[in-house]
Parts: C-alpha cells; sequence; structure tokens
C-alpha cells in the first residue's frame, strides 16, 4: 500500500500548482493516475523502467500486455519512435491530439518493459487539458495504460479511479467525467493494409477517408475471437468485464427493435423464472417494457446515439456488480460507427453470448 494523494483538478482550466506537484512525483519515478478525454490512465515516465515496473503491479496486469506512450508534441514522436512512415504523420497531423494511438517502430529508448517485449511502440497524443499539461510538466512521455485493475471496466469518472487505484498510486488526478467514455482507437499502420487492433473513440470510417485507403477491422478487434500473441497481446484477455456473469444478446439487425426487445424479454423471464435474479442492460428505446415486467434495468442510453452510448458503457459495467444480481443481459446494438466499438467492448465483457433471429 502507497499513501495516495487525491487532488480535484478542473477539467478545462486545470490548477498548474496541482499539475506541477504531480510532474515532479512523475519525475521522480511515480505514479500518477490522471483524465484523458477516453478514459484515466495510470502513467509515469516512459523511459524509467522501475516506474513502469510499478505501474503493471498497481494494476496487476500481465506483463506482455504493452502501454500506451503518451507525448504532448508531435515532435515527441522521435524520441519514443523511429523510421515514422508518412501515413502515421498524415494520421496524427488530422487526428492529434485525439483518441488515435498509432503502432510504430519502437525508439530503443524506450524499455522493453513498457512495450511488452515488442519491438514496437503505440503512441497517442490526448486531447485532455489536464493530460497534455501533466505530460509537458514532466518534461519526458508518459508511458499509460488505463488506470483500473486489469480486467475491470476502464475509469471514466474519478470515484471509478479511486475504487481501483487508492492505495496503488501515488496521486490520482480526479477531473471528473471522461469525454468519449471509451478508449482510443490503435491502428497498426506497418502491417499492409494498415489493420485496427483496438476500435475505440475515433470511428474507423473517419480514419480510412484520412488515409485514403481500406482499413482491416480483424475478427478479434470486433471481439469476435482471440487475438494472436504477437497481434496485440493485451487482447487475448478478458476485458472491461463486470464480476457478474454477462450475457450478451445480438441480433443481425434491430430495425424490428419491437420484437427484438420482446426476445430479450422472454429469455429474462425464463431465467428469472429458475430462481435467478436478472438485471438488463437496455436503451433507452426498450427499457421500460423491461421495468414495466419487473426487471431492474440500467440504461446506457439511446440507440439513435452511440456517443452517449460508448460514453455511459464503463459505469454502467461497474453498476452491474453493485446490483447484487446473478446475472445481467445486455441488449446488443447496430455495429455502425461508435456502435461497433460498444459492440467490441460488449462482446469482450460478456460471458456468454447469444445469437437471435428475428
Ligand atoms: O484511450 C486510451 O488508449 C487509454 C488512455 C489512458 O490513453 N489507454 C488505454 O491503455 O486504453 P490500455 O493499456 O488499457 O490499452 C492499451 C492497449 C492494450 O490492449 C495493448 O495491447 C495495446 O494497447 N498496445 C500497446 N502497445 C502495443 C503495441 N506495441 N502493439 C500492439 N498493441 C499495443
Ligand atoms: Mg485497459
Amino acid at each position: 500500500m502507497v499513501e495516495t494523494i487525491i487532488m480535484r483538478v478542473d477539467p478545462l482550466s486545470p490548477d498548474i500548482d496541482a499539475i506541477k506537484l504531480a510532474a515532479s512525483i512523475v519525475k521522480r519515478g511515480g505514479i500518477v493516475a490522471f483524465p484523458t478525454e477516453t478514459v484515466y490512465g495510470l502513467g509515469c515516465d516512459a523511459f524509467n523502467s522501475d516506474a513502469a515496473r510499478r505501474v503493471f503491479e498497481a494494476k496487476m496486469r500481465p506483463p506482455d500486455n504493452p502501454l500506451i506512450v503518451h507525448i504532448s508534441s508531435i515532435e515527441q514522436l522521435d524520441i519514443v519512435a523511429r523510421r515514422v512512415p508518412e501515413d502515421a504523420y498524415k494520421l496524427a497531423r488530422r487526428f492529434w491530439p485525439g483518441p488515435l494511438t498509432i503502432v510504430l517502430e519502437k525508439n530503443p529508448r524506450v524499455p522493453s518493459i513498457v512495450t511488452g517485449g515488442l519491438d514496437t511502440v503505440a503512441v497517442r497524443m490526448p486531447a485532455h487539458p489536464v493530460a497534455l499539461k501533466l505530460i509537458e510538466y514532466s518534461e519526458t512521455p508518459i508511458a499509460a495504460p488505463s488506470a483500473n485493475l486489469s480486467g475491470r471496466p476502464s475509469p471514466t469518472r474519478g470515484e471509478h479511479v479511486i475504487r481501483d487505484m487508492a492505495g496503488r498510486a501515488d496521486v490520482i488526478i480526479d477531473s471528473g467525467e471522461t469525454l468519449y467514455g471509451v478508449e482510443s482507437t490503435i491502428v497498426d499502420i506497418l502491417s499492409e493494409p494498415p489493420r485496427i487492433l483496438r476500435l475505440g473513440a475515433y470511428p474507423v470510417e473517419e480514419i480510412e477517408r484520412e488515409l485514403g485507403r481500406r482499413i482491416v477491422i480483424p475478427d478479434f478487434a470486433r471481439g469476435l475471437r482471440e487475438a494472436e500473441v504477437a497481434l496485440s497481446p493485451g487482447m487475448k484477455y478478458r476485458h472491461y468485464a463486470p464480476q457478474t456473469p454477462l450475457l450478451l444478446v445480438e441480433a443481425e439487425s434491430y430495425e424490428n427493435l419491437g420484437v427484438y426487445a420482446e426476445r430479450v424479454l422472454e429469455l429474462a423471464t425464463r431465467l428469472a423464472g429458475e430462481g435467478r435474479r436478472v438485471a438488463i442492460v437496455s436503451s433507452r428505446e426498450t427499457s421500460r417494457l423491461y421495468a414495466e415486467r419487473g426487471f431492474t434495468t440500467l440504461e446506457l442510453g439511446s440507440r439513435r446515439n452511440p456517443y452517449e452510448l460508448a460514453k455511459n458503457l464503463y459505469h454502467v459495467l461497474r453498476q452491474v456488480d453493485e446490483l447484487g444480481v446473478d446475472l445481467a443481459i445486455a441488449e446488443g446494438f447496430e455495429e455502425r460507427g461508435l456502435g461497433l466499438t460498444v459492440m467490441s467492448r460488449l462482446r469482450k465483457a460478456s460471458t456468454q453470448r447469444i445469437s437471435v433471429n428475428l
């Protein structure tokens, strides 16, 4: 256990003294939980292997799951990566600061513990004033995974970080709720054609448009099967998961929403009939139907607004465990734009998936 300094910092006009204090702790090899526009990160000096080891320990993260290196200017790319291809600069200029992580050839200066022994490094420039200032004042790139205990849903609110990291991080900067609520999109542009290693807050369609070429979305990124070790080690673990068993009900399409919801309701009713306490993770359009039949519902948001679904996703997955139910059923969502990201997370979080034909 360490003593954790918890600081409330306004996300829009951050208190510089607070950030300087956190930065001084990064410089001394400490670990600092900080907000980004996606989820909170658990950061350390990216060039300090002892500090990185502490990050792995604090999260209880398997050592073969590499960290993302966060920079605050494009100029810093060269100190963490090398032989950066023109396409990477193109993406960086268009999408940074923002929720896009680019996998590049690693600069030998980056310790191998940070990259989980890979010869590539994942880099991004976050679009959050607190994160950018923290990197600047730390005068070093910051290696940071999400600030949750390994396997748990990523933290999207200060209270999530405090729950997972109090007594583990040296500092927690609490800046309230994050903007996107899901992690950055990770693109591997070293492979031909480029491919998505993790769906995230930037829709793939936008990245394709900028590159002017197609990007492959492998099945594992959609949550359909496990990644081979060499591809993206982190992908092989169950992720984002509540402790409560989660059953995801998928359909080819959700156009016939009334019919779909009836099928979900049938399933919930059957399980409840077997004596199990069941909650339903639902959408604004359907939650009343379930609630009227006596089920506890957790609402993700409207099906018409995938940003809202993404933003609430991890908070709702954490809430599932607080209900004390035996099982949660999650609705599926249209796999377009951020809906694709939401579905990838729900698949990885689920213990079982069911497909219904409507
Ligand atoms: O939005 C985000 O990306 C957040 C915030 C804090 O920036 N960070 C985040 O980090 O989600 P983490 O550690 O939870 O997820 C990093 C992912 C892991 O799945 C890991 O496998 C992948 O990035 N990754 C890191 N380095 C890689 C590399 N060299 N090659 C392939 N995948 C890599
Ligand atoms: Mg994570």
